[in-house]
């Protein structure tokens, strides 16, 4: 089968698109086709092995999985004897922030590994946009509580953590203001966000408003300079340690501070995300922010260097079915 694979942690330059044996099943596994992955921050973090101390759980000195991918969308083709719940022809969607090697043809996974069911309304590349950006967002919120009617600031609207957490937010009645690329204001504004504001040119800062949260799901801000936008008994969070690893040891000191506070979300239970998601996709409450650039296996140098730039938007596809 073909993989896209590497030999070391490095730069998109070190990945080859070529031939490698195609998985044996072992008893409690499934053998999956993959249809499309996502290429995501988390996978630039599996490439470079960054940072650091990401290279003990995805392998040192060398990478465990030579082949890339955290996230796949694919059909079950073959079953191992102990396995029970899947059927061949399944349609499943996975994710594993350390890394599955499922940037490939096919990939073998356990069959109570982190994985659901597609719901039957939705197609193989929505439901892989609805695995890593989604699973950051919904931990994001696990650290907080927003009852509904509750207003949040989310920054990163064009990202896929943040293009996650305002559907999830608005799916449980949670209000909703919003920064990101200027082009996406309709989009986001036709589904429920109330102000929005580009990053690039205007200056959210100055609103005056004041949020029972501030979300930054691209890690561009901290909570110094967002502290004035939070209500008494507000939280920052940020999906980056911020600098001199800031939000880190804020949230250490999170109750000491008695107006607003940090929250450091460590990401947890990739599972319960994903029957999260299997959810709000088949209520038809999550339509994933699809990136309109395609790629296919072949373009895979170009497309990480692209989704590693931070310029993507939403979720990047790469799709195995492309000719
Ligand atoms: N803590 C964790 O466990 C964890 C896990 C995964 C990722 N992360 C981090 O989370 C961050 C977001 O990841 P992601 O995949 O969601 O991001 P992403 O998809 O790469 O986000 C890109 C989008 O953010 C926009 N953007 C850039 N600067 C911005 C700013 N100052 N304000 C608002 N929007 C801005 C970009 O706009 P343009 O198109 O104009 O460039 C682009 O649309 C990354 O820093 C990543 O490293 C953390």
């Amino acid at each position: 089968m073909k993989a896209l694979t590497r030999n070391g942690y490095g730069s998109p330059g070190i990945i080859h698109f070529k031939e490698v044996p195609k998985p044996q099943i072992a008893p409690d596994e499934i053998l999956i086709r993959v249809h499309c992955n996502t290429v995501s921050r988390t996978d630039c973090g599996i490439l470079g092995g960054k940072p650091f101390i990401f290279r003990f759980f995805v392998g040192w000195p060398k990478p465990k999985n030579p082949i890339l991918g955290s996230d796949f969308a694919g059909e079950v083709v073959e079953i191992g004897p102990s396995v029970k719940g899947y059927n061949i022809g399944d349609r499943i969607f996975g994710f594993n922030d350390e890394g599955l090697g499922s940037q490939a043809e096919y990939l073998n996974i356990k069959a109570d590994g982190p994985i659901m069911h597609i719901p039957s309304k939705n197609t193989y590349r929505e439901a892989a946009a609805a695995s890593e950006g989604a699973h950051y967002a919904l931990n994001f919120l696990r650290y907080l509580n927003l009852p509904k009617g509750k207003k949040v600031l989310l920054i990163g609207a064009t990202g896929a953590i943040g293009s996650a957490a305002i559907q999830i937010l608005r799916s449980r009645g949670i209000r909703v203001d919003a920064v990101g690329e200027g082009a996406y204001r309709d989009y986001w504004q036709d589904r429920g966000v109330e102000s929005y504001w580009d990053y690039k040119t205007e200056d959210f800062r100055k609103s005056g408003k004041q949020y029972a949260a501030v979300l930054d799901a691209v890690g561009k801000s901290n909570f110094f300079k967002c502290r004035k936008l939070l209500q008494k008994g507000g939280a920052y969070v940020s999906s980056e340690l911020g600098p001199f690893a800031s939000n880190l040891w804020l949230a250490l000191i999170a109750p000491l501070m008695p107006l607003a506070f940090v929250k450091f979300p460590f990401p947890k239970d990739i599972p319960a995300s994903l029957k999260e998601m299997q959810r709000l996709m088949a209520a038809g409450k999550f339509q994933a922010l699809i990136d309109p650039v395609k790629l296919k296996p072949q373009d895979a140098e170009k497309a990480y260097h692209y989704a590693c730039s931070g310029e993507k938007i939403g979720n990047l596809i790469l799709d195995w079915d492309m000719d």
